[in-house]
């Protein structure tokens, strides 16, 4: 236990016992196939990566950036909002950028909440959904998603307990990590409408606002007429664009939440390294065929993965969005729970996933694949699961 307050509040890393298992294989010279992070394997467009070298050679850009980014890239996300999804932004008052969606999340809550705030969110989630509000200081109120249907119920439930305090933040994130649940627009009004009665804030971390398979379109919650009165949406290039490690997002939306975490951010830093940001306004500007490219190569190893895991006996239902596979671990191997089970996979047939416990509390039963290991290898995973399932 750390003497530490805030870091005695979090719990070892879950996730890092299987990364450890999976580097000692891998010195010793295994063929690990990996499937844990949601890691992007591909390269950012070569158009992207030229900008940021154009402009890297250029000294004016080695200063101090702007910390809530650049007026063009602002700009050129307004304007994308605008043609994907008919949204109309103030690219002063209602866009910032920010140093990837974890930074805007995290700095978000903290600019936000005070000590004894609810935020409800669902759970399992991307853990930063419910430590952000643990660093924060904030009440971290979990929701189980079965489905969103059962997660709206409960926080109706919520909202019409007498006693309760209200909630302030609603934080909630489709196409979901890790358990893949995807809405529609009319999902988005009603959660909309929800807080709006009750005095409740949203954020929505859209990360995968480009991964929406066989011609599903994951809405935009800012599409909700009025959703800017109560609602920020935090938008990704991470996946979008394969750029996870250049860390560039934006939080968009309500002007109070943005300017709160503007003055957060100003505190903090001095914005993305300058070049990254010009290379990013090529990105937003040039790269929507890229997108494409991107959701298409996701979209395929999902099938490879969804029908070689049916045909090997484990039955997995086939995600709408996100890049990855929710997968209930199959009952005979349940009672040991999911970090032993991941152990297992990586034992008997070299495969790395994540276990579910690692998002939470309501993880536990489910493992996670993620689509970055290309069919070859998807393949190759199967075929040294098959026998392990089927003994
Ligand atoms: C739901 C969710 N939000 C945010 C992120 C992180 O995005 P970024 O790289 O922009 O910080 C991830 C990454 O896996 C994620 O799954």
């Amino acid at each position: 236990m750390s003497e530490f307050y805030r870091i005695a509040k979090l719990p070892p890393y879950v996730f890092a016992v299987i990364n450890e298992m999976k580097a000692k294989l891998r010195a010793q010279g295994q063929d690990v196939v990996d499937f844990g992070m949601g890691n992007p394997d591909g390269e950012t467009p070569s158009i992207i990566v030229d900008k940021l070298v154009e402009a890297a050679r250029n000294s004016k850009n080695h200063r101090y950036s702007m910390s809530r980014g650049i007026p063009h890239l602002r700009q050129e996300m307004v304007k994308r909002y605008k043609r994907n999804y008919d949204v109309d932004l103030d690219p002063e008052k209602e866009a910032i950028v920010t140093i990837g969606a974890k930074d805007a999340i995290a700095h978000l809550l903290f600019a936000i909440i005070a000590p004894g705030d609810i935020v409800v969110s669902p759970n399992p989630a991307y853990p930063i959904h419910q430590y952000g509000v643990i660093m924060a200081e904030g009440e971290a109120h979990m929701l189980p998603m079965p489905d969103a249907a059962t997660f709206l119920q409960g926080l109706e439930d919520l909202y019409n307990k007498p006693a309760e305090k209200k909630p302030k933040v609603i934080l909630i994130s489709f196409p979901h990590n890790p358990t893949t649940t995807c809405v529609d627009l009319p999902f988005m009004k009603e959660i909309v409408r929800l807080a709006q009665l009750h005095g409740s804030y949203i954020v929505h971390d859209f990360a995968y606002a480009d991964l929406g398979f066989d011609g599903y379109k994951p809405p935009s919650i800012l599409q909700v007429p009025g959703a800017k009165d109560i609602a920020v949406e935090i938008f990704s290039l991470s996946k979008s664009y394969n750029m996870a490690g250049w860390r560039v997002g934006f939080c968009l939306g309500n002007p109070k939440m943005i300017y709160a975490l503007s003055r957060i951010k100003s505190y903090l830093d001095y914005g993305t390294f300058q070049p990254i940001q010009i290379a990013s306004i090529i990105a937003l500007r040039e790269c929507e065929e890229e997108t494409i490219k991107i959701r298409d190569i996701y979209q395929e190893r999902r099938d490879v993965l969804v029908e070689g895991l049916n045909a090997a006996g484990w039955p997995v239902t086939t995600p709408q969005g996100s890049m990855f596979l929710w997968a209930k671990i199959p009952d005979r191997f349940a009672p040991m729970g999911s970090l032993e089970f991941a152990k297992l996979l990586m034992e008997k047939a070299l495969v790395a996933v994540s276990p579910g416990i690692g998002f939470g509390p309501m993880g536990e039963g489910h493992v996670r694949f993620s689509f970055i290991e290309n069919p070859h290898r998807t393949r190759q995973a199967i075929r040294a699961l098959k026998p392990f399932l089927q003994a």
